[in-house]
């Protein structure tokens, strides 16, 4: 269709084309934002003003996790109110049902749901569900600045030596440790290491012309669009998933694996076909794909020069 539009334009006039041009992009973008918005509105969990067990499971999952985590947070506070929760207590009562939940959620709540009576009863902080945070201890300057400045974007392989599950395990693990609103923990990283199925995702990426051959290895990291809820929620997944894509490029620095975020700066149609080809769940919107592996002997990186930080930076003392 576009290609059909395209070719009709290149048959007009340049007085004619240019403007026509400007509509049909700016049409594009109104019809993107629209399907974004009905994506957003069809998946995203109903705000907690609607609560009971007329809820959908997700929306009442989602509900669940903010309001455990919101005690988790209350009994961390420096001096926790007592009695608080009141509304937690009677909405989590109104929510739980073991039978239909995953077990890991009811755990969660009904754990946070006893430390709170606990606090509210006898006055102690659960250990498990609020411990003493570790020391926080300086790390040697130069090593973090080593560790920091010697990560570049990789763009030339080793495919002869393939990264070992058990590592990038380890580095989707870290990455799972990033900070999440409300602790929703949506972030999502899929793995890839067949030949085709690589190349068929870099095809659909295109960002990676003139390096694509050099790459084994892929990720695409996703974010379980149902676990956000509102309109106040509306960009939070992008966030989420964002930090996820990035710890998880820290941890595989950390192995020694070079990687290379590659942009998902698609239409909808075409995170629809990556889904299909990438057997990604329709409720998961895709942050990025990332190329990963060993550098090859000699690789080269862009200078990517950064901005100086006293354009950046700015202390509001
Ligand atoms: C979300 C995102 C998408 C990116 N997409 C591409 C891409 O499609 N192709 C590419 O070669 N580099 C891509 N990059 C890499 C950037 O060009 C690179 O991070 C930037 O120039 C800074 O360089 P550095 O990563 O080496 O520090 C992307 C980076 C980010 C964060």
């Amino acid at each position: 269709m576009r290609r059909l539009v395209r070719s009709a334009l290149g048959h007009l006039p340049s007085r004619l084309r240019l403007p026509l041009m400007r509509f049909a992009l700016k049409g594009q973008t109104v019809l993107e934002h629209t399907a974004d918005m009905r994506r957003s509105i069809a998946l995203s969990s109903t705000p907690e003003v609607g609560f009971g067990r007329d809820l959908r499971p997700h929306s009442r999952d989602t509900q669940l996790i903010k309001d455990y985590h919101r005690i988790e947070k209350g009994l961390a506070m420096p001096a926790p109110k007592r009695p608080f929760g009141s509304a937690l207590e009677h909405r989590i009562d109104g929510l739980l049902d073991p039978a239909s939940m995953d077990d890991d959620l009811v755990r969660n709540v009904t754990s946070a749901r006893a430390a709170l009576s606990r606090w509210n009863d006898e006055g102690v902080v659960d250990e498990e569900i609020a411990p003493l945070g570790p020391e926080l201890r300086a790390l040697d300057r130069e090593a973090v600045e080593a560790f920091v400045f010697s990560r570049h974007s990789v763009r030339n392989f080793d495919r002869s030596r393939p990264v070992p599950h058990e590592i990038l395990d380890h580095a989707a693990e870290l990455a799972m440790t990033s900070p999440s609103v409300c602790n929703r923990r949506a972030g999502r990283i899929h793995l890839y290491c067949e030949d085709e199925l690589v190349e068929h995702i870099l095809r659909l990426q295109r960002g990676n012309m003139g390096f694509g051959q050099t790459v084994g290895q892929l990720a695409v990291v996703t974010v379980n669009s149902t676990l956000f809820a509102g309109a106040g929620e509306r960009n939070q997944k992008w966030i989420d998933g964002a930090l996820v894509a990035m710890s998880f490029v820290w941890a595989l620095h950390a192995h020694g694996v070079g990687a290379c975020m590659l942009n998902w700066s698609k239409s909808n149609a075409m995170s629809a076909r990556l889904r299909e080809v990438a057997d990604i769940p329709v409720r998961e919107d895709i942050i990025c794909v990332i190329a990963l592996g060993y550098p090859a002997a000699g690789y080269r990186v862009a200078r990517s020069p950064r901005r100086p930080t006293a354009e950046t930076i700015r202390h509001h003392d």
